[in-house]
This record gives C-alpha cells, sequence and structure tokens, in this order.
C-alpha cells in the first residue's frame, strides 16, 4: 500500500543499472510503485524519485531526471575546516556550546547539521519521521562510515532512529546533553532564489511541520541541559524569549537552556 504522505508523488526508478531486486525492496519498504522512464505515461505519473545513480540514493524531481539527483552530502561544508574535531566556532558550534558531549538531532533531514555537529566530535544520534528521508539518510552513513579518515579515527558512527521525535525523544534510554530542533517553516515568500534546491523539494514533498510546538515541548522535557533551534530569521522564536541566540547567514540558532 503506497503510504499516504507519498501517494501519486513518488516513485522508485529503475533506470536499468545494479541489482533489480534493491530496487523492488526499497519501493516495498516505502510503499510506493517501481516504475522504469520507458513505461506508457510516465510523465504524467509521480513528480519524484528514489533510484541509486553511481552506488549513491539519491531524490530526483523532473527538473533532476535528465542529470544529478539530490544525495545527502557527507563532505565537509565550504569553509569548514577538515580536521576532526572541526572547531566550534562556527554559529551551531557556538550554541551548542563546548561542555555539551552528547546530542539528538530530532529532525534530521538532508544531515547537514548533523553531519557537522559529528564532524565536530560531539557523540551524535539522529532521529528523522520521514522514511525516504531515512532511507537517504541510511545510504548516507553507509558512505560517512566508508570514508579513510572516520576508519583511521575509528569514529562511531550517528545512531539513527526512524520514527516521531515527539515519541521517541520521551522514550530515550539517555538525557541527552543538548536536543537540536530544525522543522520546517513556511517560506517566507513563495518562492524564495535563495532557497536551496534540496529544501524546496523537501518542502515539496513532505511539506510544513505543523507540530513544531508540540516537539519544542518534547524536546525541553527529555533535554539534560539545553534544546537549540534553528530558525529562519524572520520567524518568531518558538519557544518565547531564548536565553541566548547565535546569528547565523538569513538564520538564528536559539538556545533554550534548563534550569
Ligand atoms: C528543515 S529539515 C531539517 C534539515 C536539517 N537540519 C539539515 O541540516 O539537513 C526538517 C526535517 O525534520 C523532520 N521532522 C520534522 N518534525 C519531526 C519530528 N517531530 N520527528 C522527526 N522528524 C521530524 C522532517 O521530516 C524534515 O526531514
Amino acid at each position: 500500500m503506497t503510504e499516504p504522505l507519498y501517494l501519486g508523488k513518488l516513485a522508485v526508478l529503475y533506470e536499468g543499472q545494479g541489482d533489480a531486486d534493491d530496487f523492488k525492496r526499497l519501493a516495498e519498504r516505502l510503499g510506493v510503485p517501481l516504475r522504469v522512464t520507458s513505461e506508457p505515461n510516465f510523465d504524467q505519473l509521480e513528480s519524484f524519485y528514489l533510484t541509486w545513480r553511481d552506488g549513491v540514493l539519491k531524490l530526483l524531481d523532473r527538473e533532476l531526471l535528465k542529470k544529478g539527483g539530490l544525495a545527502v552530502d557527507i563532505e565537509p561544508r565550504p569553509g569548514e575546516q577538515r580536521s576532526w574535531p572541526a572547531p566550534k566556532n562556527t554559529p551551531l558550534g557556538q550554541a551548542l556550546g563546548r561542555k555539551t558531549q552528547t546530542v539528538v538531532d530530532a529532525t534530521t533531514g538532508w544531515g547537514q547539521d548533523s553531519l557537522h555537529i559529528f564532524r565536530m566530535g560531539y557523540s551524535l544520534r539522529c532521529i528523522e519521521r520521514s522514511p525516504v528521508m531515512v532511507e537517504l539518510l541510511q545510504d548516507a552513513f553507509r558512505r560517512l562510515g566508508e570514508l579513510e579518515w572516520v576508519k583511521n579515527l575509528s569514529l562511531e558512527l550517528p545512531e539513527l532512529i526512524a520514527g516521531n521525535a515527539i515519541e521517541t525523544l520521551a522514550g530515550l534510554d539517555e538525557h541527552p546533553d543538548c536536543i537540536y530542533i530544525d522543522p520546517m517553516f513556511p517560506p517566507k515568500r513563495k518562492k524564495s532564489a535563495l532557497a536551496k534546491k534540496s529544501m524546496t523539494i523537501l518542502q515539496e514533498l513532505l511539506g510544513d511541520d505543523p507540530d513544531k510546538d508540540e516537539l519544542f515541548s518534547a524536546a525541553m522535557q527529555s533535554a539534560a541541559k539545553k534544546v537549540v533551534v534553528k530558525s529562519p530569521d524572520y520567524a518568531e522564536p518558538l519557544g518565547g524569549k531564548p536565553s541566548q541566540s547565535f546569528q547565523g547567514k538569513l538564520l538564528r540558532y536559539d538556545v533554550y537552556v534548563k534550569n
């Protein structure tokens, strides 16, 4: 049965390369159809696809069908120091803080913040509720584990937990020092030229996260020391006045310290 979330929107695409059974199993796990581009009316069917290209799991829309595709990027961000642990002098690092050791990213998405948190040397668990993003993240963490520097340093990979963080956080065996949340906010304008393709595609596929307030309360309950919320700079702070705020490019990291 197709997941209601993806009904008529998403298919797994087999382009004739790789083991067809892997594609079939992926389609079954997600409850979406398996397609080939040559099938009748292909143009009028789903508008998003998951497929392996060059051994990497990718999400495509119709624009990306001809080339490319979006995968979770496991490389350091431009300008990020390529050492381990990377310095904590970025706005995200400052918001998490030097005394923090354990972090749960409750809204992992494309994993870009999680991977930055991992590279800064925090011990990390990642929660994601979208089954599509979970598949993309699993593929990324497999690739991460194969990187020479990760193997040489015998680093423990982030643990990925599939599910809604509002429930998952309450059942964690250990309270993390910090819980990080970056839910989807409605864009300020209909189409922002600055919005990255990866984020617009996520917005189109999954929509907003209307239960952000509930997620914030669950995070405040479960964090041992603090909650950090990433917000676009036009959005009101999710939990009222924060204890501290760190400014990034067009965004803020609001820190809520527990008393
Ligand atoms: C804006 S994206 C996060 C982007 C991420 N920080 C990054 O660097 O790529 C929000 C993600 O959080 C997930 N999400 C939102 N609310 C959630 C919840 N309550 N539990 C688990 N995942 C959630 C959404 O499915 C989406 O993938």
